[in-house]
């Protein structure tokens, strides 16, 4: 390197797994050259977040992607949820799915909507994200479409029988959430895309983990309670949760909305 007339070597960001921190630069710094490091640590973290929040914390980043409508509801009071997001909105969905490793959905979803979870992209030849589903006390269908597509199940109990690798993790309100996310850390599963519904995300909520959100809003009112976007009362003003919004953007009719969890209490 010296030979080669370089003297000084900018690192944009550290590597944060705890194998290698630091370490190239230190070699780099005993061969007698001038390291300056994190000189763009917002910027390289921005190109691989998934990557940065594995590394520090050993789980995936969770996002959370929710369709409703303004006033929302995920689905009318008959289950359905199709669609009410228009077919900007639901490509835009796509793109999300196509970032992720996994995809994950609850039992109550495969059963009201039985989805494939694929990334259906024109020209799209990239990966498919693992489908994960949350299983509960209710046996799932076994026609359900998923079963095609090797997924992974957490599951509260070995009962199921499911076609599938099942981890049996029990734990508060069915599966055991924490430590689903540390299993999936544990596979190198980077970037997870939780589809729903309203209690996988209030349950992963209430435990801290979810990362962001990206919300469509459905230029639609649906007029009435069918399925809120979370169970539960929301008692007092003070009990909402702050969230920072990071983009807000026009899809076709809908309005895309992506935010953050900023860790303050309400
Ligand atoms: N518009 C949208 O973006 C969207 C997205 C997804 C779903 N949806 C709609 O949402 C509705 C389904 O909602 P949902 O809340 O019933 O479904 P869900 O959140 O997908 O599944 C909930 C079920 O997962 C199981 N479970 C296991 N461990 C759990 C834990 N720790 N916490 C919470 N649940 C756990 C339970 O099954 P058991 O009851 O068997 O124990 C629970 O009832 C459908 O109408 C669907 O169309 C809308």
């Amino acid at each position: 390197v010296l030979a080669s007339g370089v003297r000084r070597v900018v690192v944009g960001a550290l590597d944060p797994d705890g194998r290698v921190a630091g370490r190239g630069a230190e070699r780099l710094r005993r061969a007698g050259l001038e390291v300056a490091t994190g000189v763009a640590q917002e910027e390289v973290e921005a190109l691989d977040p998934g990557y940065f929040h594995h590394r520090r914390t050993g789980r995936p980043r969770v996002t959370w992607k929710a369709g409703l409508t303004l006033d929302g509801q995920v689905a009318a009071a008959d289950g359905s949820a199709r669609w009410l997001t228009g077919p900007e909105a639901r490509r835009d969905g796509h793109r999300l799915r196509a970032e992720a490793d996994a995809v994950l959905v609850g039992a109550g979803t495969v059963i009201a909507d039985d989805p494939a979870l694929t990334v259906r992209l024109p020209d799209y030849e990239g990966p498919q994200p693992r489908p994960v589903i949350v299983a509960g006390h209710r046996t799932l269908p076994g026609a359900a479409q998923l079963w095609e597509r090797g997924p992974l199940v957490f599951a509260p109990d070995d009962s199921g029988g499911y076609p599938a690798e099942v981890v049996v993790l029990p734990g508060p309100g069915g599966v055991d959430l924490e430590a689903a996310c540390d299993h999936l850390g544990e596979l190198d599963v980077l970037d997870v895309l939780v589809e729903g519904g309203p209690a996988i995300a209030a349950s992963l909520l209430e435990r801290g983990l979810v990362d962001r959100g990206v919300f469509y809003l459905a230029a639609r009112l649906a007029g009435g309670t069918g399925v809120p976007v979370l169970p539960g009362v929301f008692p007092t003003v003070g009990a909402a949760r702050p969230v920072e919004v990071v983009g807000v953007e026009r899809v076709g009719a809908d309005v895309r909305i992506e935010f953050e969890f900023t860790g303050e209490a309400g």
